[in-house]
């Protein structure tokens, strides 16, 4: 199992003599490229043909819009049952009809991620509406109201890590009995690389992501002895109703800067269909892709070695 981790923090400003810091420099630029190394997953093929995910169920948590209901959508396509889980009853009843209409098979499911009796009923709901849960995709979240963490009210930096990470953990907690009974499962986590490029008002959301990617390491040593694979996706900046909203924030509440980011996302062309994580997503659900558990997957790496 690869740990997917990053170089350690081997500094470039540790002394001032250009002997040593050329040294230091090399040191990081090898560190990086071993680094990369770890974290790549060479001669990954995304599409499984057929229908690999034939006589699996999944549940996947924010199935109702988004990176959610575009994963749950390919998933039902690709043979499983699913349960499109969230808060907002009409948005998952109308993805899990279009996924009937399309001939495949989903049942909508009442799910608030940040409480655990709704997440017992939910996989409750799911068991006895398609069986078993097999596959989990750990997709809902939300990124709070980016300030600075002195202007960071402690309800939403709590609110923020409840369904970012508690969430997770509660899914994973009712999703893991099962697939290790049964010797097969797949755990995946939606991240995001603010859990690891530090931004200035972006704490909570940054925080609450790299905790949830420590979750992932976790779950799959957990996991591999029992061919339960979690792995980790950074899906990009996405156009969803999360860059949406984020695009709304006045310049004056969250600063110059974050306003001027995510204005850019959409005005330079940046923001990706939620189909593209989908498909990833959807790859790491399969048999094939056994071999990456504890992996934290960047889509843009991915493309990088598709070319
Ligand atoms: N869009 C991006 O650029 C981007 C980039 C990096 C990472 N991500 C990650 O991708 C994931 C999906 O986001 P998205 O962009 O698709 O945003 P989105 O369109 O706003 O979808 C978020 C989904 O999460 C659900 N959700 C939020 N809180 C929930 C809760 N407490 N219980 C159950 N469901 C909840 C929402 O449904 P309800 O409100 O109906 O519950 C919704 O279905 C998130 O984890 C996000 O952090 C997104």
């Amino acid at each position: 199992m690869c740990s997917g981790k990053g170089a350690p923090g081997i500094s470039t400003t540790l002394s001032g003599k250009s002997g040593i810091s050329d040294k230091v420099a090399l040191l990081t630029l090898a560190a990086r490229i071993l680094s990369q190394r770890r974290t790549r997953v060479p001669g990954i093929v995304l599409r499984v043909e057929g229908r690999p995910h034939a006589g699996r169920v999944a549940l996947i948590t924010g199935g109702g819009r988004g990176i959610g209901a575009a994963t749950a959508r390919l998933l039902a396509r690709e043979g499983a049952a699913v349960a499109v889980a969230a808060r907002t009853e009409e948005e998952i009843s109308s993805v899990a009809r279009e996924i009937e209409a399309g001939g495949n098979t989903a049942i909508p499911v009442l799910l608030d991620v940040t409480d655990e009796d709704s997440v017992s009923a939910a996989f409750e709901k799911a068991r006895a509406g398609l069986g078993p849960v097999d596959i989990l995709i750990n997709n809902a979240g939300t990124p709070g109201v980016p300030l600075p963490v002195a202007r960071t009210e402690l309800s939403d930096w709590r609110r923020v890590f409840d369904a970012n990470v508690t969430g997770a953990f509660l899914c994973a907690r009712e999703a893991m009995p099962h697939m290790v009974s049964g010797d097969w499962g797949r755990i995946v986590n939606v991240s995001s690389a603010a859990a690891r490029h530090p931004m200035a008002g972006m704490a909570a959301y940054g925080a609450s992501k790299a905790a949830l990617d420590q979750l992932t390491r976790v779950l799959a040593l957990e996991g591999e002895p029992h061919n339960v694979a979690v792995t980790g996706v950074y899906p990009g900046v996405v156009d969803t109703r999360m860059q949406e909203k984020s695009r709304a924030f006045p310049p004056d509440l969250i600063g110059k800067q974050l306003y001027r980011m995510f204005q850019g996302y959409s005005d330079f062309g940046m923001l990706r269909a939620p189909e593209e994580p989908a498909e990833l997503i959807s790859y790491l659900c399969t048999s094939e892709a056994a071999r990456l558990n504890g992996h934290i997957i960047r889509l843009e790496q991915l493309e990088a070695l598709k070319e």
